[in-house]
């Protein structure tokens, strides 16, 4: 049944990996803010131009403009009846604007899916992360595609992204996960909104597997 959800977790975890076929799944749509503020850098829109630098660090983009942009998303006809969010909200000033949304909406989050995935893990997969113009991600060893450096799909070429160099991935981990978005899970706990823990560790099928096992359609 549709309903609001969060997928939760570290950078590389593989939330965008699984995302889009749980969405499928759960018959709502697959609302990403780091593949909308992406799209808005490559469009060179006023948000994409102010977005940039911090995303290119590996900071957060300020609150305010992604309250702004998540809200007129989830406005969207196709959203009305739920949505799958992944890497919103990062901070608890935007878990407590998405409450409000929630909440006027009259239906409160329906539950947090956390990946549980290790630091040395994350690296792994970020640092053999590609990813084609169509959104779709390819890991150079975990999940190749079948021609190197080449979109199965399309045909174009992949891509790293460009905060995905090393020194830009330990902030991303350190200083903004652990330390800005963690905080978001343990706002969810204290409000009790149902946390659904996922061992996020083995192949993308068997964390799928156990995706599906959490939430039975
Ligand atoms: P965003 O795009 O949201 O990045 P993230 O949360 O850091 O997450 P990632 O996309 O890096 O990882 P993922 O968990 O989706 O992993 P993936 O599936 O790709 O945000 C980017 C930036 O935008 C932020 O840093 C910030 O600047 C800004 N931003 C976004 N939202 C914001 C917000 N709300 N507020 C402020 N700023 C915001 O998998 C990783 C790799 O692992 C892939 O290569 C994949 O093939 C591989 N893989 C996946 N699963 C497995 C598996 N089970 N086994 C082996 N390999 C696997």
């Amino acid at each position: 049944m549709p309903g609001a959800y969060l997928i939760f977790g570290p950078p590389g975890a593989g939330k965008g990996t699984q995302a889009p076929r749980l969405a499928a799944r759960l018959a709502v749509p697959h609302i990403a803010t780091g593949d909308m503020l992406r799209a808005h850098v490559k469009g060179n829109t006023p948000l994409g131009i102010e977005a940039k630098g911090y995303m290119d660090a590996g900071d957060l983009v300020p609150d305010d403009l992604v309250v702004r942009m998540l809200g007129e998303r989830i406005a969207e006809p196709d959203a009305a009846g739920g949505f799958l969010l992944d890497g919103f909200p990062r901070t608890v000033p935007q878990a407590v604007a998405l409450d409000q949304m929630l909440a006027e909406r009259g239906r409160p989050l329906d539950c947090v899916l956390v990946l549980d995935v290790s630091e040395e893990e994350v690296v792994r997969r970020i640092s053999g992360r590609l990813v084609a113009k169509n959104g779709r991600i390819y890991h150079e060893l975990y999940d190749p595609p079948k021609v190197p450096g080449i979109d199965d799909d399309e045909g174009l070429p992949l891509e790293r992204r460009p905060d995905d160099e090393a020194d830009v991935v330990r902030n991303r981990y350190r200083n903004v996960y652990l330390a800005q978005t963690l905080p978001v899970r343990e706002h969810y706990q204290q409000v009790g909104v149902r946390e659904v823990l996922i061992d996020g560790m083995g192949t993308t099928d068997d964390v799928a597997a156990r995706l599906d096992a959490a939430l039975p359609a």
